[in-house]
């Protein structure tokens, strides 16, 4: 209690960077679980008495997280995907949800454009290369790679990432295609510089490097499947920054293991943070712990944007700009 007032309490899944973090726990009393909680169970049973939540993208919360939501009036989430959390259920609850959009765009657009730069360039084969004491000398076949100039590349989904990673492309001098529900106005194509196919089937065909910037949905899970594969070109590489399970894993690591493709740089992984087998041992592919976002920078934003909201909720009783529900 505080001058006759009942402090907000706030359930912290995680150890956050960053002073929003600080300042709420100034303001509520902040209970924070370092290691996470990792199933709707243990989070249903940790969480009565809490009127805010902040998870992370690993914690799911369902109906049966939500249950435990006796006085819950928020889930905070420290990503901008939100394919952990049922959305429906905290709406039918009546229980805001935030994530943190926008502030970690650049940064997942440029680890993008490192995987892209690692495939064509061997920035990560060449690295191992040398480590293994095999760098005896400069020859004129070690190593060759595909010229940026040369390349199409093609980008699923036009949302933030997505047009990030194509105004990059432009920089770079990359030819680029993309395809998304919604097609952007004119204006935006000319200024990005891209031409867009109406399906993903026709920029698959067409495009040498593709990379995936759509959210995990019921729509998108296994968006790219063996059949999706069989349709890129052969030599193709595929480029994963937004959530595994958009691709059928076990059809990609055949894939690749055939040859057909050119490669895959991926960031992200269906069972994270399990590993397809087969996968790591191929030497056509990159593969990151999911670090998109990963910046002090940006990891500080994200968990401070994750404070501001239950702020505003807990202790200005306003609906956050960044709900997603009610
Ligand atoms: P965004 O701005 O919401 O963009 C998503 C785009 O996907 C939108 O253009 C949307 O099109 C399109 N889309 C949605 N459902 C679709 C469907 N069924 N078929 C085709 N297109 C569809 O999101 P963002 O900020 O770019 O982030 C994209 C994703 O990246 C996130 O959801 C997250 O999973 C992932 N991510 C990963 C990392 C990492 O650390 N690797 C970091 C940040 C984000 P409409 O306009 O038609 O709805
Ligand atoms: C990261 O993957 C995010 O969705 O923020």
């Amino acid at each position: 209690m505080a001058g006759g007032t009942v402090l907000s309490r706030v359930l912290v899944l995680a150890d956050l960077p960053g002073e929003g973090i600080r300042r709420l726990e100034r303001s509520c009393e902040v209970v924070t679980v370092p290691e996470g909680l990792s199933t709707e169970e243990e989070i249903a049973e940790a969480l009565p008495g809490f009127h805010g939540l902040l998870t992370l993208l690993t914690q799911p919360v369902g109906e049966t997280a939500l249950a435990g939501g006796d006085v819950l009036r928020i889930v905070s989430n420290c990503a901008v995907g939100v394919d952990n959390i049922d959305l429906d259920a905290a709406r039918r609850r009546g229980v805001i949800v935030t994530n943190t959009p926008a502030v970690l765009t650049d940064d997942t657009a440029d680890l993008t454009w490192a995987l892209i730069l690692s495939l064509l360039r061997g920035v990560v084969s060449g690295d191992a290369f040398v480590r293994r004491g095999e760098f005896t000398g400069w020859r004129p076949k070690l190593l060759l790679g595909r010229s940026l100039g040369g390349i199409t590349l093609g980008v699923v989904g036009a949302g933030r990432i997505g047009r990030a990673v194509m105004s990059r492309a432009r920089a770079f001098g990359v030819r680029t295609l993309y395809t998304s529900r919604t097609r952007l106005d004119p204006g935006r194509e000319s200024e990005l510089g891209v031409d867009w196919r109406p399906t993903l089937e026709t920029l698959l065909a067409a495009a040498d490097v593709i990379s995936l910037h759509v959210p995990l949905t019921d729509d998108t899970r296994h968006l790219v499947d063996a059949r999706a594969l069989a349709a890129m070109r052969p030599g193709a590489f595929l480029v994963n920054t937004s959530r595994g399970q958009l691709v059928d894993e076990a059809a990609l690591t055949r894939e690749l293991a055939s040859g057909r493709l050119g490669g895959a740089g991926l960031d992200v992984f269906e069972r994270e943070p399990e590993i397809h087998p087969g996968l790591a041992d191929l030497e056509n592919v990159v593969l990151l712990p999911h670090i998109g976002s990963a910046t002090h920078e940006t990891r500080g934003r994200m968990a401070d944007c994750c404070c501001e909201d239950l702020e505003t909720v807990l202790l200005r009783d306003e609906r956050p700009a960044r709900s997603l529900t009610v």
